[in-house]
């Protein structure tokens, strides 16, 4: 999941990409952004792809930070949001070098960090450290490796959906994925996706400078993991994490 998978992917973002506000039924993301709002504030939306965050963001703070990898995502954003009058469009890369990156109050983070690969994710979550001015706050959300197991142990064991259940794979093929599942990378699309569990979240902002005040789960209809879910499965929902943290 480089710059170039972004880029490609951009044309067809709507069709092929998960749409967490859409999704998020209680509107939980939203409630932690407002709470942390003011319009004396500045706010970072990393990984904003074609600006779905934007137009919430923007009656909220003083200034809006669009940032992203993908030149051509950020493209769509501001042809998008042209109307929205406090938004700075700036393409970086938080993986990288950190000159390019704002300093904000508060930064939102909805399902960006997604590499398969340590060492990006790794700088990735120091940019959002640096990312904030001292005391500032960030809201985090990211795929869910609990939730993703439950779905593949319940489909396992009730048939739900075939299509989605894994087949007869090679020898390399299988050790690729085992390798994969070590660092809690799962396929999403046949894209090797990190997905986290709610402790290394923890230890992961903790390591990163950050104290964590809010652990929620974003929570989904089944339909977001199979075609055709039975009416008997409810609750426990498929879900991402949102943490909510601040910078020590
Ligand atoms: C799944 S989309 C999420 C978009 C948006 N946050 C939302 O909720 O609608 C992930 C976005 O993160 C961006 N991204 C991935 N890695 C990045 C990086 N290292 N630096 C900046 N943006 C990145 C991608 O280009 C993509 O637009």
């Amino acid at each position: 999941m480089d710059r170039n998978y972004w880029e490609k992917i951009a044309v067809s973002y709507n069709e092929e990409i998960f749409d967490v506000l859409h999704n998020d039924s209680k509107k939980l993301i939203l409630s932690a952004i407002k709470k942390y709002s003011s319009k004396k504030k500045t706010v970072l939306d990393a990984g904003c792809a074609v600006g779905k965050w934007l137009p919430a963001l923007s009656p909220l703070f003083k200034k809006v930070y669009a940032l992203d990898i993908s030149a051509k995502n950020l493209e769509i954003a501001k042809k998008n949001h042209s109307l929205l009058p406090n938004i700075v469009y700036q393409r970086a890369d938080m993986s990288g070098r950190k000159e390019g990156i704002p300093k904000c109050d508060v930064a939102i983070c909805i399902n960006a960090i997604l590499t398969d690969s340590l060492k990006k994710r790794t700088i990735f979550f120091q940019s959002l450290m640096h990312c904030l001015k001292k005391k500032g706050n960030l809201i985090l959300t990211v795929p869910s490796l609990e939730s993703a197991l439950l779905t593949k142990i319940i489909n396992n064991q009730f048939r739900i959906d075939s299509s989605t259940a894994e087949k007869n794979i090679t020898a390399k093929n299988a050790l690729k994925k085992w390798k994969d599942l070590q660092q809690g990378n799962l396929d999403i699309d046949y894209v090797p996706t990190k997905h986290y569990l709610k402790e290394e979240l923890s230890y992961l902002l903790n390591y990163n400078g950050f104290r964590i005040t809010r652990f929620k789960k974003i929570e989904y209809s089944w339909t977001t993991e199979f075609i055709s879910p039975p009416q008997w499965l409810k609750d426990p929902y498929p879900w991402d994490w949102m943490v909510v943290a601040q910078k020590n």
